[in-house]
């Protein structure tokens, strides 16, 4: 449990209330509690809140009357990750899907895998450098401009983190410059657990209504960014194998699951690694050294992943690393603690950038594995680049309150108050 007093971290008010319902500014250092879990047993009849002691957080999303699991070793999580049939993302119908419509994170099997492969093609690896030119290098240069105009004291994360992701997939979709500020508003209070159900589909509605407009444009004049190109996807029917295209709710569907999948995500993680560069000292390593600063994102990525727990629901009596689980449980599947289990990883609490390459659970496991991998390394890669050419000297400001890393559900840095050479 944490020493401190409250704290607000986040970008805005529903930002930082969710946050804190999370686990910010209680649970500081998780790890060691994860050691004893899996140290004691693959697989606990506890939720995650309960692991912790943190009554009944809303991180249980939704699951609240139904018998909850967790595991937390590399192997029992990559199992259930794996196995779709058994361990089935429809959990999130308890939670997301009921704010955001039915996405694909909450399908299995024949449907999930049609739902994917309709936008997997604008993701690839190979279209990364079109997304950079067009949305990520003018949001990065944009928000360095503003900081650079407002002169010191900056605190990077909600100056810099917290914009970047939300303006280049609001870019994408193409929302105005002047609205990705409440768009970004918007985007965490319709997932924000702690708000009533009311404002979040309220704010749900107004993403709607703006995106609506898009859509509509883009049927008319065609265009190629995500909303035009899911307006524009041709498909067969499953049943008779006519041609159709993607309804308007499917469309939203998609476009208010990227919001909240690649925003929070990228931006917590982005600050975490500005902090552990900076803490640690080794900014100054990474500067000119392209694959050392990749190797820094991979290790930041399994050391502080922002989101460190995804769960399922529990199709069939099933046994579980010698556990029996009956139909109709939920198991958490804490990503965590896979990346920081000793069997995999050797001194796995330590940020260590010269680590031998292994690949973590960061992005999750299986079929549902992270669609916007490349664009959030890519993101923060083009962000460090930024921010290492233009604002030399980088350092954390001294005569600020010290940061750390705080939370449960998602890790993030309280804040990274920086100075540097003007
Ligand atoms: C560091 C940043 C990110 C992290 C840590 C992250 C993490 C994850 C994880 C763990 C999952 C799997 C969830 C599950 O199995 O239940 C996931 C899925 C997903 N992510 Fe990310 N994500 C990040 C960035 C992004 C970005 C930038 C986008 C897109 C704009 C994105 C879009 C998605 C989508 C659409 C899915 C669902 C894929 C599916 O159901 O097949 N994510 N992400």
């Amino acid at each position: 449990m944490s020493e401190n007093p409250p704290i607000e971290v986040g970008a805005n008010p529903a930002d930082i209330a969710r946050n804190r319902a999370l686990g910010a500014g209680t649970i500081d250092d998780p790890y060691p509690r994860y050691d004893e879990l899996r140290t004691s047993g693959p697989v606990h009849a506890l939720s995650l809140s309960d692991a912790f002691d943190l009554g009944n957080m809303t991180g249980d999303f939704g699951a609240k009357g139904r018998t909850q699991f967790s595991c937390y070793d590399w192997k029992t999580v990559d199992t259930v990750l794996r196995d779709a049939e058994t361990y089935s993302s429809e959990s999130y119908a308890l939670s997301l899907g009921a704010v955001i419509g039915r996405s694909m994170i909450q399908m299995d099997g024949p449907e999930h895998r049609r739902s994917r492969a309709l936008i997997q093609p604008f993701f690839t690896r190979k279209d990364m450098e079109g997304w950079r030119q067009r949305w990520v290098q003018p949001a990065v240069d944009r928000i360095l401009d503003e900081i650079l105009s407002r002169g010191e004291p900056v605190d990077l994360y909600t100056e810099l983190c917290a914009k970047l992701p939300v303006y280049t997939i609001a870019s994408s979709f193409g929302v105005a410059p002047e609205d990705v500020g409440r768009f970004h508003e918007l985007a965490v209070t319709q997932t924000g657990l702690t708000n009533s159900p009311q404002d979040r589909l309220r704010a749900a509605e107004e993403i709607a209504d703006y995106l609506k407009d898009v859509i509509d444009l883009r049927r008319q004049e065609g265009g190629d960014d995500l909303i035009g190109v899911l307006c524009n996807v041709e498909m067969e029917d499953p049943e008779d194998g006519s041609p159709e295209r993607l309804s308007d709710a499917e469309i939203l569907a998609f476009a208010r699951l990227m919001l909240p999948a690649g925003s929070g995500t990228t931006y917590r993680m982005l600050g975490c690694l500005l902090f552990a560069l900076l803490e640690s000292g080794q900014i100054d390593r990474v500067r000119g050294d392209a694959d050392l600063l990749d190797a820094a994102i991979e290790e930041c990525l399994r050391w502080e992943q922002p989101l460190t727990s995804v769960m399922r629901l529990v199709t069939r009596d099933t046994e579980l690393s010698g556990v029996k689980i009956p139909e109709g449980s939920i198991i958490h599947a804490s990503l965590a603690a896979a990346n920081h289990d000793p069997a995999r990883y050797h001194d796995p609490h330590l940020f260590d950038i010269d680590r031998e390459k292994q690949p973590h659970a960061t992005f999750g496991v299986g079929p549902h594995l992270c669609i916007g991998m490349h664009l959030a390394r890519m993101e923060i890669r083009t962000a460090m680049a930024g921010i290492l050419d233009r604002l030399p000297g980088l350092r954390i400001d001294p005569d600020q309150k010290k940061p750390w890393i705080t939370g449960l559900l998602f890790r993030m840095p309280t804040a990274v108050p920086v100075v540097f050479n003007a």
